[in-house]
């Protein structure tokens, strides 16, 4: 199993959109499992974007945000209904007695798109009353993420796992850090994203070190002017997996509906062909899901930590 989480210290960079792509191109390319996670609780993109009908919403057992507001002493029983809505119908659900005891008919509602599962932040498709959380403590955070991450993949046989989360780098996406395999830090072509995207780049290592884990981390250059990727493509050499064109038509696509990016067509975008064809390749090599096939072998991070 690989885990990839998606974080950037500015907001609005694509974590969202990356995510959801490299799920649906991981799916299909490597025909496994793939769990996507939306550790957004503030903004839940991902979970707007997978759930827009607000009943179906609405009607799902588990969400990040419960799990992260309930009292221990509840966890057990909102856990079991996580077990049984991912394991749900699902052949390549753990064989135990209990998941054949507690399957229902029809798909698991998680499943959104054949053998891509999302995890929501929120369960209501509205929240008036809604308080981020924003005083999470790191180390409580970074023990009942790895529960719940240990409990999903051995609810639903999962390949990969992808984590969405909040621009900034509160301690939901740090704890997504200390799971992952591969950290990609997005960007964009303004200053504050850079200068952001550095610091996020060293607290994550701060905490690889202090942890003793190591993971890569790569950054990703989203929404690149066609005058800069010449220059993006050159800092290939450090760390900068390949840029990803602006591309008008996925920003225009987005403003009205962002289910689409669910939809067959989107795969025809310049979006999704570039992730696909430039940046997965060069991410699988790194994950060691695919051998090199040009070039001199797989280049190393600058920074491993
Ligand atoms: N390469 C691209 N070309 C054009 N528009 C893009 C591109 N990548 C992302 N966008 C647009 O940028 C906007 C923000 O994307 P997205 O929600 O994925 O960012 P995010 O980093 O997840 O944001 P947040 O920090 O709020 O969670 C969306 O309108 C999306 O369509
Ligand atoms: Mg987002």
């Amino acid at each position: 199993m690989r885990t990839i989480t998606l974080c950037s210290g500015k907001g609005g960079v694509g974590k969202t959109l990356l995510a959801t792509s490299l799920g649906r191109i991981i799916q299909r390319q490597e025909k496994c499992n793939v769990l996507l996670v939306d550790l957004d609780l503030s903004v839940r993109g991902l979970t707007l974007l997978a759930f827009q009908n607000k009943y179906e919403l609405d009607r799902l057992p588990f969400s990040l945000t419960d799990y992260f507001y309930l009292e221990d002493e509840d966890q057990p029983a909102l856990l079991h209904d996580l077990h049984k809505g991912l394991a749900q119908n699902n052949s390549n659900a753990e064989e135990s007695q209990e998941t054949t005891a507690q399957a229902t008919a029809g798909p698991s509602p998680y499943e959104r798109l054949d053998g891509l599962f999302i995890l929501p932040s929120s369960t209501e498709s509205e929240r008036p009353d809604w308080t981020p959380l924003h005083h999470l403590e790191l180390n409580e955070t970074i023990d009942k993420l790895g529960k719940l991450y240990e409990f999903a993949t051995s609810s639903l046989h999962v390949d990969y796992v992808i984590f969405d989360t909040q621009a900034g780098l509160g301690s939901l996406s740090l704890a997504a850090t200390t799971l992952s395999d591969m950290n990609l830090i997005v960007l964009e072509e303004d200053d504050i994203s850079w200068r952001t995207a550095l610091n996020a780049l060293m607290e994550i290592s701060a905490l690889n070190k202090r942890l003793q884990q190591k993971s890569h981390s790569y950054f990703l250059a989203n929404k690149v002017s066609s005058s800069m990727l010449d220059t993006a493509d050159k800092l290939k050499a450090f760390s900068f997996l390949p840029p990803i064109p602006f591309d008008a038509w996925v920003q225009k696509l987005f403003a009205h509906a962002t289910t689409a990016v669910l939809e067959k067509d989107f795969e025809q975008s310049d979006f999704f062909k570039q992730v696909e064809s430039r940046v997965w390749q060069e991410l699988a090599v790194i994950l060691g899901a695919r051998q090199r096939t040009t070039g001199n072998g797989p280049r190393s991070s600058w920074w491993r930590g």
